[in-house]
């Protein structure tokens, strides 16, 4: 095994004054607001979500869905976990009059409310449900919900080399504030 370091930025928006207004969800797309019944859905998402992604590599929990319960487990737990901040996305489609759903997207955060400062845990969106709205979409819901609870600002961490996250955050308003180096541990090359 060798170990590498990842370079990351930590980013903030700040939310006072800002008016979060959503984007209309894209036709087929809801997102729902947290429940306790959803975790098993969320932890399935955020595998489905990252297992093939750069990511996966620092954190190898997002690998197997078993451990993205775990960790879904310790986010709930958390004391400052905001239910208003953690969403789900679900396309609904029909099929000969049946309705079937596909859950597609997750979204964690948690609070500090003596800092008023909001964390976001884990933005993810299915592969073959990316590039529509819904990864802005949840990062909006999150938002209003941290702003809902006093959120003075908002932070997240990103793999520098995650260029698409980046550009969805400034997007929304997010800005880098510092840089970061995580160290993984990662195969050797033979
Ligand atoms: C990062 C991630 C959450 C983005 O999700 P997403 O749903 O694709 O995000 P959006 O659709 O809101 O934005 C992505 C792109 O689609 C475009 N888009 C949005 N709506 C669109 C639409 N209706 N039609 C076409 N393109 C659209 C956006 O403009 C954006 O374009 P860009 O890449 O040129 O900037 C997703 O790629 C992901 O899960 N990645 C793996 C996990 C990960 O790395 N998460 C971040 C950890 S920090």
């Amino acid at each position: 095994m060798t170990w590498t370091y990842f370079k990351r930025y930590r980013m903030e928006i700040a939310l006072q004054q800002r008016e979060l207004v959503e984007p209309p969800a894209p036709p087929g797309y809801s997102f729902l607001p947290w429940r306790e019944d959803l975790l098993d859905i969320h932890a399935r998402v955020k595998h489905l979500s990252f297992r093939g992604e750069i990511d996966a590599q620092i954190f190898p929990c997002f690998l197997d869905e078993n451990s993205c319960r775990r960790l879904m487990l310790a986010i709930v737990r958390k004391p400052g976990f905001l239910p208003q901040a953690t969403w789900l996305a679900v396309f609904s489609y029909q099929v000969e009059g049946k309705i079937y759903q596909e859950y597609c997207g997750t979204i964690q955060g948690i609070y500090d409310a003596e800092t008023r400062m909001g964390s976001i845990q884990n933005v993810g969106v299915i592969p073959g449900h990316r590039d529509r709205g819904i990864g802005q979409g949840l990062l909006y819901r999150c938002l209003r919900g941290f702003q809902q609870a006093g959120a003075d600002r908002v932070s997240l961490e990103v793999t520098a080399e995650n260029e698409g996250a980046i550009r969805l955050y400034r997007r929304v308003g997010f800005e880098i504030m510092r840089t970061v180096y995580k160290v993984a541990e990662l195969p050797s090359a033979r």
